[in-house]
C-alpha cells in the first residue's frame, strides 16, 4: 500500500504572507499544496519558494470562489489534506469602497466555499488571516484580544469582520477548529530576497511606497498627515516582520493539529508589541539604506486611526511565539527586495 503524504493546503501561497508561509511550512517539514489564482501575485513564486526551501510545493491554480474546481482539488487530494492555511482574499481599503460586492464575493463568498469545501471532505483545521482592523481605533492600547471590534471603516474591514464571525459560527456547530491570527502591519522580505511584497500599481501601504520612492519607481512619499496627537503628529502602527508573521502561522497550525487548543475557536494578536510613527519607520528606512527618501506632509487618509499596536502577552504565551525581528531588520530585508526587484525588472 502507497501511503499518501499529510499535506497542508494554503490558499493564496503565492501572496505576499502566504509565500513566506509556505517557505516556513516547507522547512519545518510539512508537504505543501498551493491553491492561488494567480490574480495578484506570480507563477514565479513557486520557483523562488523551491530555491529558497529546496522544496516544491504542489499547486493548482483555482479561484475559492470556483467551487466546483475547489472542491475538484479537495477530491483530488482527498484524505490526504490535514489542515489548511486560508489567506487567498482581496486586500485594498480603497478598492473595497469603490467594489464592495466584489469584495464579500471574493473574501466571505471564498471562504464560505473553502469550509463547506473542507466539511466534505472530512478537514477539520484552519487558521485564518484576520487583521487588527477590526479593533477600528482601540480604547485601550496596546490592544489585547478581548478588546470589542468595532463597526469597520471600509467593505475590506468588513469582511474581515465577518469571516472571523462564520468560522466562530461554523466551528460552534461542527468539529471544525479555527485559529483566527489578527494581524498588525506586515511588512518586511524573506533574508534571501528572492520574495516579498509585489504590489500591483500603485502601492497603497507605506513601506512598499517607502522602497518604490527610495529606488526612483515612484516620485515622493506623501505621509498621510502631521497633526496626530503622537509624539511627532504621525500615526503609530505595529509594524511586524513578515518571516515572524510566518513562523506564527506554524506555531497556530501545530495547535491545531497536536489539539491542544482551549476553545474551536480562538483568536491571537500577531504584533511586535511596539508601536513606530511613519517619521520613525522613515528615518529607520534612511538609515538602514542610506539614502534619504523624498517625501513631503500631505493631509490625513480617510478612514485612519491615529494609533495602534498589539497587546502581545496571551499570543507569546499561548502559541510559544515572540516577534523576534526589529524594524531595521524588516526595512532592510524589505530594501533588498526591492533592489532584487529592479533587477528582475519588476
Ligand atoms: C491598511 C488598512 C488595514 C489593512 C492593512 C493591510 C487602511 C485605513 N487600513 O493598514 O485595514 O489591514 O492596510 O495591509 O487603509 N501612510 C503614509 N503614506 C502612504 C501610505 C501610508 O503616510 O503613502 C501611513 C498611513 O497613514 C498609516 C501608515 O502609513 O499611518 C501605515 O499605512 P498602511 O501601510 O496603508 O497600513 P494601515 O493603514 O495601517
Amino acid at each position: 500500500m502507497i501511503i499518501e503524504p499529510k499535506l497542508i493546503l494554503v490558499t493564496g501561497g503565492t501572496g505576499f504572507i502566504g509565500s513566506h508561509t509556505v517557505v516556513e511550512l516547507l522547512q519545518a517539514g510539512h508537504e505543501v499544496l498551493v491553491v492561488d489564482d494567480l490574480s495578484n501575485s506570480r507563477i514565479e513564486v513557486l520557483d523562488a519558494i523551491a530555491q529558497i526551501s529546496g522544496k516544491r510545493p504542489l499547486f493548482e491554480q483555482v479561484d475559492i470562489t470556483d467551487r466546483e474546481a475547489l472542491d475538484g482539488v479537495f477530491k483530488k487530494f482527498h484524505g490526504q489534506i490535514e489542515g489548511v492555511i486560508h489567506f487567498a482574499a482581496k486586500k485594498a481599503v480603497g478598492e473595497s469602497v469603490q467594489f464592495p460586492l466584489m469584495y464579500y464575493r471574493v473574501n466571505v463568498g471564498g471562504t464560505v466555499n473553502l469550509l463547506e469545501c473542507m466539511a466534505g471532505h472530512g478537514v477539520e483545521s484552519i487558521v485564518f488571516s484576520s487583521s487588527c482592523t477590526v479593533y477600528g481605533q482601540p480604547d485601550v492600547i496596546p490592544v489585547n484580544e478581548s478588546a470589542p471590534r468595532k463597526d469597520a471603516e471600509s467593505p475590506y474591514g468588513n469582511t474581515k469582520r465577518i469571516c472571523e464571525d462564520v468560522l466562530r459560527d461554523a466551528s460552534a456547530s461542527s468539529s471544525l477548529m479555527v485559529v483566527a491570527l489578527r494581524y498588525f502591519n506586515p511588512i518586511g522580505a524573506h533574508a534571501s530576497a528572492l520574495i516579498g511584497e509585489l504590489p500591483l500599481g500603485t502601492p497603497n501601504n507605506l513601506v512598499p511606497y517607502i522602497t518604490q520612492t527610495g529606488i526612483g519607481k515612484r516620485e515622493q512619499l506623501t505621509v498621510h498627515g502631521n497633526d496626530y496627537p503622537t509624539p511627532d503628529g504621525t500615526c503609530i502602527r505595529d509594524y511586524i516582520h513578515v518571516v515572524d508573521l510566518a513562523k506564527a502561522h506554524i506555531r497556530a497550525l501545530g495547535r491545531l493539529l497536536d489539539r491542544q487548543q482551549k476553545a474551536t475557536y480562538e483568536v491571537f494578536n500577531i504584533g511586535t508589541g511596539s508601536g513606530s510613527t511613519v517619521l520613525e519607520v522613515i528615518r529607520t528606512f534612511e538609515k538602514v539604506s542610506g539614502r534619504s527618501l523624498n517625501y513631503r506632509i500631505g493631509p490625513r487618509r480617510a478612514g485612519d486611526i491615529t494609533q495602534v499596536y498589539a497587546d502581545t502577552v496571551y499570543s507569546n504565551a499561548e502559541l510559544g511565539w515572540k516577534a523576534g525581528l526589529g524594524l531595521e531588520e524588516a526595512l532592510r530585508s524589505a530594501w533588498a527586495w526591492e533592489q532584487h526587484c529592479q533587477t528582475l525588472g519588476l
